[in-house]
């Protein structure tokens, strides 16, 4: 038996979620296998999803956080089906999950691989290379508000969706994003906000930005809004180490993030309990991707370099940048997916990366 064994709860649910999450263990099955017994790990896989909800009427099982909490983390795929409306199915699943979990920091690299094509001509000839940390517990994604006067026949109703921020929760997010800064090769905050026209929450979020910064003198910082950042993204983008931003809007930019590095199916990111009280989950930035699901042609990039942020997690940080490696080469040698200009399917694309570690 292995020194190490780490138990894993698999969620692939929806759609592209089943072909990636598959890929991603055999990537991880594979290393094990060439571990000589250091470590190995003890799947679990969870049938929950939109098919689950089709027969059960709920997204996962009544006690299924109760199933989960003892694991070392949780690997999901992703979650939404045109047979049930996305906000049941994400918060029936994946934020039920993140909020239960306090899985309050979402980490999301943008990295640009060899053998790729950006939009951005910049890509061709400077390295670039950031990460978003996404403020993952409250903010615009709070859940809270409500819908009142429907029904009344008059397109009279109102819905009120509520930001919520807290002092603790801007701080932890905003330290999480500062020490992640000094372990880079840059060591630079840019925080995110909309604070001339959210007067309340994002003045609060700024204070302590401001706050937080004297502490670490070693890193730079700067305020940016968000549309401007968004700006930047695209026209300065080597001016960018670690990027914090709340719910919605590191959403947003995490998405254009992954779309500059040539694919949304290359994205990887963490959802962390930094306490370690819960099990952190880690998953594909992307959906379930109706449009090609169950076609084999998807792009499990995204959901192996997630595989590499949990081994790091574990405190397997050569075989993490083994990984991280083993994508590099293979993108570089043209194994690619259609999404990034190739003809590789899933399983040719995961193949190549398993050779490209174990060499
Ligand atoms: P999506 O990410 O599923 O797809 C957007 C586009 O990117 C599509 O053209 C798709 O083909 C492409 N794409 C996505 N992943 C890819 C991959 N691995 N390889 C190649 N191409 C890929 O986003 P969309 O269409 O907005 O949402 C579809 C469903 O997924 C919805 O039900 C939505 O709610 C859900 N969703 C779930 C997420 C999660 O579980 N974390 C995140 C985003 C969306
Ligand atoms: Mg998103």
């Amino acid at each position: 038996t292995a020194q190490r064994t780490f138990r894993i709860a698999a969620i692939p649910a929806d759609g592209v979620g089943v072909e990636v999450v598959a890929a991603g263990r055999t990537v991880l099955d594979a290393l094990a296998d060439a571990s000589n017994g250091r470590f190995a790990f003890a799947w679990q896989e969870f049938p929950w999803g939109s098919d689950y909800y089709a027969q059960h009427g709920r997204m996962m099982d009544e006690d299924g956080l109760a199933q989960l909490e003892d694991f070392d983390a949780i690997y999901f795929g992703a979650v939404g089906w045109p047979t049930v409306p996305d906000h049941v199915s994400l918060w029936g699943l994946r934020l039920k999950i993140c909020q239960s979990f306090d899985q309050w920091a979402n980490v999301r690299p943008v990295e640009f691989l060899p053998g790729i094509q950006s939009p951005l001509r910049k890509a061709d000839d400077t390295d670039l290379s950031w990460v978003v940390v996404r403020e993952n517990s409250e903010g615009e994604y709070a859940g809270f508000g409500g819908r009142n006067f429907a029904g009344r026949g008059d397109r009279g109703e109102v819905a009120v969706q509520s930001a919520v921020f807290t002092e603790v929760g801007c701080e932890r997010i905003i330290r999480f994003a500062f020490d992640l800064a000094r372990t880079r090769p840059r060591k630079k905050v840019s925080s995110v906000t909309k604070s001339n026209a959210q007067q309340y929450g994002m003045v609060l979020w700024d204070d302590v930005f401001r706050r937080v910064a004297a502490e670490y003198p070693d890193v730079e910082t700067e305020s940016v809004l968000v549309d401007a950042m968004a700006a930047k993204f695209v026209l300065r983008p080597e001016d960018l180490s670690v990027v914090v931003a709340s719910n919605l809007n590191a959403d947003i930019l995490s998405d254009l993030g992954s779309a500059l590095a040539g694919s949304l199916g290359l994205a990887a990111s963490a959802n962390v309990n930094p306490e370690r009280r819960f099990p952190s989950m880690f998953e594909p930035v992307h959906g379930s991707a109706p449009d090609i699901a169950g076609q084999g042609i998807c792009n499990p990039v995204g959901a192996i370099g997630s595989a590499a942020l949990m081994l790091e997690h574990f405190g397997l940080h050569d075989e993490a940048k083994a990984v991280q490696h083993a994508i590099e080469v293979t993108s570089g040698k043209g194994v690619r997916t259609r999404d990034v200009g190739g003809s590789a399917s899933t399983e040719e694309v995961t193949a190549a990366i398993i050779e490209n570690l174990l060499v």
